[in-house]
């Protein structure tokens, strides 16, 4: 039977502790607790601990969106992983947001996720061409580079711990989803590069996560491809009805795979 895991990216979105739990409350009345789909929700730091006590364990872990790379320090305004321990299990790491805006290198988030990995949170690796990139035909370069730079401070052992998203830049908040022919060369370059890395031993249960512009409408083709297992959701996360039909339908093609 396939295992989905199903991420839900809030952003800057019911940051408000009280925003955070109605909103949760919604998503408890409409989804049920699965064996075999993971659902996530990532909410604003600000949210976290309330998310974190409102939601029942065995229907939603609890994500935070970014870490600081250092455990502890003279870091004003950041977040470490043992700050995050007690209140989120996964952690996204370089998302391309974070990549643009706040000009994260691979070398950054490499210490990030071995930072995360070290408080056995698990990271969600965010990875991904830009619109120029894909049109020079780079798509599978780029994506191999981001996955030697950002992966190169763990070892074979915490691999068990690492979900990769491969979310194309040009498909994240626009509406222009990457088709799913399109997407799957570019996951399995991904699969095949981890296991060049770290050895088919330790990346046999590798999940690999589609995300950009997913929605209820387009979900299941990328679900269904031979080398996903879930989804990174943004813009339909934060609309509990989309979000709650991405995580059944995950539910329903488990239950018939
Ligand atoms: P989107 O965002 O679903 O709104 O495209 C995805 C993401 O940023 O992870």
């Amino acid at each position: 039977m396939k295992h989905y895991t199903i991420v839900g990216n809030w952003k800057m979105h019911f940051g408000q502790p009280e925003a955070a739990v109605k909103y949760v409350k919604k998503l408890h009345e409409r989804v049920k607790p699965h064996t075999h789909v993971t659902s996530v929700v990532a909410p604003p730091f600000t949210a976290l601990a309330a998310v974190a006590e409102e939601v029942e364990s065995d229907t939603f872990k609890v994500a935070a969106q970014n870490l600081h790379e250092c455990d502890e320090g003279a870091y004003t305004g950041e977040i470490s992983a043992p700050m995050l321990k007690g209140l989120a299990r996964y952690v996204i790491v370089g998302h391309s947001e974070r990549r643009r805006y706040e000009h994260e290198t691979d070398k950054q988030i490499a210490k990030k996720v071995a930072a995360a990995v070290r408080c056995d949170l698990t990271a969600i690796l965010c990875v991904g061409e830009k619109l120029d990139d894909r049109q020079e035909g780079h798509s599978k370069r780029v994506v191999v580079d981001q996955l030697h730079g950002a992966l190169s401070q763990v070892a074979a052992e915490d691999i068990k711990d690492i979900i990769i998203a491969y979310e194309p830049v040009w498909a994240i908040g626009t509406g222009e989803y990457a088709e799913p022919e399109e997407v799957r060369p570019v996951v399995n370059v991904i699969r095949q590069t981890v296991e060049e890395m770290f050895g088919r031993d330790a990346t046999s249960g590798l999940r690999i996560l589609y995300g950009g512009s997913v929605e209820p409408d387009n979900c299941k083709a990328y679900l269904q491809a031979e080398n996903i297992s879930g989804l990174l959701v943004g813009g339909a996360s934060i609309n509990y009805e989309q979000f709650s039909r991405i995580v059944k339908i995950a539910q329903h093609l488990a239950d018939s795979s």
